[in-house]
Order: C-alpha cells, then sequence, then structure tokens
C-alpha cells in the first residue's frame, strides 16, 4: 500500500502530537480534555486563570458592543484596525521608548504564535541556520524547520540562572547563520535578559549581519526585581529586529487571538504585502474587544501580584523537598522545576498525574537542556486556594517520591 505520508515534506511527515499521536502532550488531541473530565489541575496551559472566568469588565462588555453593533461580521484592515494599532504603538512607546508609525511599523496578528512563524518566514532559505537559546519555546525550533531552515540549540545552563554565555553563540555562528531567535522572557525558564546580554546579542547580530526575531508575548509579567529591555530598542537593531507580542499572556486574553508584530518599515513594507495571504487577520470583534485593555492595562499590576503571592509560596515549598530544586522566575508565570534525582521528566510527569492530580510540561520538550525539568504554570484558576492546593497536592507527591528514592525517611 502506499504511503501518502511519504510525498510530503519531510518535516511535516515526522510532526507528532496529532491524531495518532504517542506523545502524551497536555495541549494536544483529547488528552487534555480527559485530563480535565477527571478533575486534574491543568498547570500545563500557560493561560492565566483557566479554566476559571477572568475577563476584565470592560473588555466584557466591549466585546457584546462589538457583536450588536453589527459591523463586526465584516473584514477589518488586514492588517489591523487603525484605533487599536495606534494604541499599541502608544503603549510601545511608554514601556520602551520606541517610537512607531502604527502605520507603517505594525501589524495585527491573529496570535502570537501565527506571528511568530510570520515574522521567521520572510528570512528563511533552505539550509539557513538559526541561533536558538536551549531551553525555548518549542515552536521556537519547529517553525525554523518547518520553513526549510536549521535550528542551531544554543545550550544556557541551570548554574547561570538560564542567563545566556555569548561564547555559545560566537563559536555557532557560521556563513550560514542568518537569525538569532530570542523568547525574551524565556518560556520556561522565566528569564528576563538583561541589557547588557542584549547588547552582546545585538553586537553578534551587527557583526554578522544577522536578523533578531523577538517574542515578547511575556514582556508584561516581570517581577518587581526585574527589568524588561526591549532588544528594538539596542542601537543599531531597530533596521534588523523583528518584534512580537499579544494579549494572550499578560493581559490573560489568550482566547481573543490578537496579537502584534512591530519592525522597521522596509522589512515592514514586505510583510504587508503577504499578510493578507500568509496569516490572514484577527478577528475584527476580538480587535474591537481588547480595545479597552489597552486603555487602562492597571489590572495587569493585580495578576502580578496575584503570580507573585504564588511564587513565594512555591519557591518555598518545592525548595523545601530533598531531590527537588527551582529558581525564582524572573518573568511569566511558571516555574522551571529540576526533578533529575527524582527520575526522568516522563516519568514525573505521569506520577504527578496520578498521585497529585496535576499536570504538568515535560522539560523535554523545550529542547535538550530541559531533560530533567518540569513546567508548571502557576497562573491556574482564578483564586489563589485553589493553586496552593495544588501545588501542596504535588509536594506530598514529590516527597513520597523523594522517599522511594532514598532521599529522605
Ligand atoms: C513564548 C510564547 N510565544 C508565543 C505563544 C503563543 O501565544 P498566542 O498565540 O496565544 O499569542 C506562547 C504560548 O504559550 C508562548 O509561550
Amino acid at each position: 500500500m502506499s504511503n501518502i505520508l511519504n510525498r510530503m515534506n519531510p518535516v511535516f511527515a515526522k510532526l507528532d502530537g496529532g491524531l495518532f499521536s504517542t506523545a502524551e502532550k497536555a495541549d494536544v488531541g483529547d488528552v487534555a480534555k480527559r485530563m480535565e473530565e477527571m478533575g486534574v489541575a491543568m498547570m500545563s496551559w500557560a493561560d492565566p486563570f483557566k479554566p476559571d472566568p477572568s475577563t476584565p469588565e470592560a473588555v466584557l462588555e466591549a466585546a457584546v458592543e462589538a457583536i450588536r453593533e453589527g459591523t463586526s461580521s465584516h473584514y477589518i484592515m488586514p492588517i489591523g484596525s487603525p484605533e487599536l494599532k495606534e494604541l499599541i504603538a502608544e503603549r510601545i512607546e511608554k514601556k520602551s521608548g520606541l517610537k512607531l508609525d502604527p502605520e507603517r511599523n505594525l501589524i495585527i496578528n491573529p496570535g502570537s504564535d501565527n506571528g511568530l512563524l510570520f515574522a521567521i518566514f520572510p528570512w528563511i532559505c533552505p539550509g539557513d541556520e538559526v541561533l536558538i537559546h536551549d531551553p525555548s519555546y518549542p515552536n521556537n525550533f519547529q517553525d525554523i524547520e518547518i520553513l526549510g531552515g536549521v535550528p542551531v540549540a544554543v545550550p544556557t545552563y541551570e548554574e547561570d540562572e538560564w542567563h545566556i554565555r555569548i561564547e555559545e553563540y560566537q563559536k555557532r555562528i557560521t556563513d550560514k547563520t542568518k537569525m538569532i531567535l530570542l523568547t525574551n522572557p524565556n518560556n520556561p525558564t522565566g528569564v528576563c535578559y538583561t541589557e547588557t546580554e542584549l547588547k552582546q546579542l545585538a553586537d553578534l547580530c551587527i557583526e554578522n549581519d544577522l536578523i533578531c526575531v523577538v517574542d515578547q508575548a511575556f514582556e508584561d509579567t516581570i517581577f518587581e526585581e526585574s527589568v524588561m529591555v526591549n532588544m528594538a530598542q539596542i542601537p543599531g537593531m531597530w533596521e534588523r529586529t523583528v518584534t512580537i507580542c499579544s494579549v494572550s499572556k499578560g493581559m490573560g486574553l489568550s482566547g481573543f487571538r490578537v496579537g502584534w508584530t512591530y519592525a522597521d518599515d522596509v522589512i515592514m513594507d514586505k510583510m504587508h504585502a503577504s499578510a493578507v495571504s500568509i496569516q490572514g487577520a484577527a478577528s475584527t470583534m476580538a480587535q474591537k474587544a481588547v480595545v479597552p485593555a489597552f486603555k487602562d492595562d492597571s489590572f495587569i499590576k493585580n495578576y502580578i501580584k496575584k503570580y507573585d503571592y504564588r511564587r513565594q509560596y512555591g519557591y518555598k515549598l518545592f525548595n523545601s523537598i530533598p531531590g527537588v530544586s527551582v529558581l525564582m522566575p524572573e518573568a511569566g508565570f511558571y516555574f522551571w522545576i529540576n526533578v533529575k534525582e527524582l527520575g526522568s521528566s516522563s516519568e514525573i510527569v505521569k506520577y504527578l498525574v496520578e498521585e497529585a492530580l496535576v499536570n504538568c510540561n515535560d522539560g523535554k520538550f523545550y529542547g535538550t537542556q530541559g531533560d530533567g525539568f518540569l513546567r508548571v504554570i502557576f497562573a491556574v484558576f482564578d483564586k489563589d486556594e485553589d493553586c496552593l492546593a495544588a501545588f501542596d497536592r504535588m509536594a506530598a507527591a514529590f516527597r513520597k517520591r523523594a522517599k522511594e528514592k532514598g532521599l529522605m525517611r
């Protein structure tokens, strides 16, 4: 019998995680649905307050109004609502000092996953190499491969608190290197890269004529002790950087599917020309609904306060258990927990589902440096007590496992 997959682009043909998946990935197929039905806390969804209702009132009202007034059934400008783009440009200037022309430098995407692929797309020719910090967001590796490029993992290390070593980048530069792909703040490590690190990477980009694509999906969730620096504002980088972001993480509005991409107008000229055919448009209704979140984003402060309380609690709890260690996240709303002494990360993910009714992510999906680590989302649930109860169940399971391993009595 002929195998139709032999006719498929080999990168697609080898993708796992679909209908016939053998991988127990939490966000794929009906595995997540089955777990939710069993009452498992899904600490694997990077989605604030899921599964509880959490839309800010002003956004809720704008969404209802956007449907009622009747024109949301039409296409909006394919590269984004002018009103929304103006508000986003103002916000970027307030946060980083970058002055954008919203008509020329900004497009709206249906979420930043789509934005990430579209930001990479124009640059990658077969065989082009892209330097990607490891561990990082799985799509970073997959998107490059799908486009025929070569993802080159650049290891980062727990002993450096997952910050970069510039020499690891320098020694991987070849005449095929085209791009540095950066997730800042990083998911899954919760690292917010410093200005010094970004300047080192910027020098490398400028010296070697590289493009920098920066995914800032978590830029709004920065804890007090850290500072978010935008790569595009480093001198010499604006004209070679494409930045993406969305309302999903910081604003907790993932279901609206609204993201944005910004870059110099020389780059944007080509993205405007191809946006409709490649990425499509974000929903008209959703673009109207999120406007109040940009007019007043003070609700984000309360979210960070909640996450901070949960991170302090979890940090103390998990680090008190033999065989378990975790660094304090600088940004984002997830722990990156070292469980190497308790077993492989795949084993521990399964163990936690069975013993603690908690599902988290296996670190091996985030790069070769991720084996032995778990990503645990602490933004889940509206009520702090629901999240802390899940932490407590995890801690009891970790202790049980530590006893089985002879690490404690
Ligand atoms: C680093 C990073 N980028 C992008 C995304 C995609 O987010 P969205 O498409 O909802 O904007 C995610 C989602 O988990 C993410 O973690």
